[in-house]
């Protein structure tokens, strides 16, 4: 097996300097990989006009790196979320809206008390204070009427970063829990005048994700790039693949990071925007169920690591996930992978956490499947965890015991 090379990400992509530039932090969303990632995939194994595909596109990261250079992208995601973040944060197109005009929608959406959105959500008062709330209700009710107005994307903006700030959930980190210290400094922020720091927070995103699209807009003015996304899509159901639009499609490279094998539930941890969106709780189930690796696999995928790995795990309900977890991220792949052309690319972003101190080894795992399928291993690179985004405000922080993750680099023929 391919031995692999040690590289940090960073130091190969040295036109980006900023994880978070131009519109890459405009949502919160775990597990995003850093775009320069997807730029050195990019860069070595596609060319001007290109299409690539990344059948677990999260937060559009992949997407937005393809069209910065001129590539065309299909995104998929189970989290129905990519549906409203892809037309924000890679296609907005209007790159002189009048910043006069936006002060003054947002001056009138906080005079405004006429018309009220709720989320269906039963769940609502465990995560915000009355109050708060109630004026939340009022801004979203105003902004949801603006349908097909370009400021209405921005304010949207603002107001999910803000439903999140204002919550009781905590707000560093994307998972989604009611933490103790967000209580307390939710409980002294009401004793002071919150109405002003809410409004305050709301203009001051509101005015620095205008500058961020607006840039954006005026970058890809002369840009022809397209990107189709299908949020709210399962990748292991071939079917979607079978649709024309993307069947049709020479898809010249896959990059991709698949979920992580233990750690996150992506659909739970965006609940509280879905939920302001207009997403209701059955909506939002049905595509939990769908989630990798939390739904009982109907096969099993077999190769010389993971026998090894299954046959030195104990834990009954551990090899349940390892199974499903291999079972539904290889048939993503191996969909995806379908409409790849031939002499094209895999590229495949994963870590190597522990079960039981056993290290999971995915990136050889997913190799000797594809291997045995005429794939080549071309290259595997190690990039070393640094400022993870994940685990900025944890202590721990490598929870799994995930020392680095690995780019795996396979070639279709
Ligand atoms: C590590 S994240 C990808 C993050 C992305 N690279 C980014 O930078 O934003 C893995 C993604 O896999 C998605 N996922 C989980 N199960 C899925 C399924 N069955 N079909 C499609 N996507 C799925 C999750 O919703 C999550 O967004």
């Amino acid at each position: 097996m391919k031995v692999a090379t040690v590289v940090n990400f960073r130091e190969l992509v040295p036109e980006i300097r900023d994880t978070g530039y131009l519109t890459h932090s405009l949502f919160y969303y775990p597990a995003r990989f850093i775009p320069q990632i997807a730029r050195f995939c990019l860069k070595n194994y596609t060319k001007g006009g290109d299409w690539v595909i990344d059948p677990f596109a999260g937060s559009g990261t992949v997407g937005l790196e393809a069209v910065l250079i001129n590539r065309n992208a299909i995104l998929i995601d189970i989290n129905p979320l990519l549906n409203h973040i892809v037309p924000a944060k890679i296609l907005f197109q209007y790159a002189y809206l009048d910043l006069h005009i936006l002060q003054k929608m947002l001056d009138d959406m906080m005079q405004a008390s006429s018309v009220y959105y709720r989320p269906a959500w039963e769940n609502l008062e465990y995560w915000y204070e009355p109050h708060v709330l109630e004026t939340l209700c009022r801004y979203w009710g105003w902004v949801k009427k603006l349908e097909g107005n370009p400021y209405q994307t921005i304010l949207i903006i603002a107001l999910l970063k803000a439903s999140k700030r204002f919550s009781y959930a905590e707000h560093k980190t994307p998972k989604l829990f009611r933490s103790k210290a967000k209580q307390k400094e939710m409980h002294s922020l009401l004793q002071e005048d919150w109405g002003s720091a809410l409004q305050t927070f709301i203009y001051k995103t509101a005015f620095d994700a205008y500058r961020r699209l607006t840039m954006l807009a005026r970058l890809r003015e002369n840009s022809h790039s397209t990107v189709l996304y299908y949020g709210g899509v399962d990748s292991a159901d071939p079917s979607i693949f079978e649709k024309l639009e993307i069947r049709s499609k020479p898809v010249q490279t896959l990059i991709t990071s698949p979920p992580y094998l233990q750690a996150q539930e992506y659909i739970r941890t965006s609940k509280l925007e879905l939920y302001w969106l207009g997403y209701t709780e059955e909506e939002i189930k049905s595509v939990s169920r769908l989630e990798i690796p939390y739904r009982p696999a109907v096969g099993r995928i077999t190769t010389p690591t993971l026998e090894r790995i299954r046959g030195a795990v104990q834990r009954q309900d551990l090899i349940e996930i390892l199974d499903s977890y291999f079972y539904y991220t290889i048939r993503s792949l191996e969909n995806a992978a379908g409409i790849v052309n031939s002499g094209g690319r895999l590229c495949i972003f994963v870590g190597n956490p522990k079960m039981e101190g056993i290290e999971v080894v995915i990136w050889q795992v997913i190799a000797e499947y594809f291997q045995d399928r005429g794939y080549e291993i071309e290259n595997v690179y190690e990039d070393e965890i640094k400022n993870r985004q994940l685990f900025r405000n944890r202590k721990n922080k490598n929870p799994e015991g995930m020392k680095s993750e690995f780019l795996l680099v396979m070639k279709k023929y």
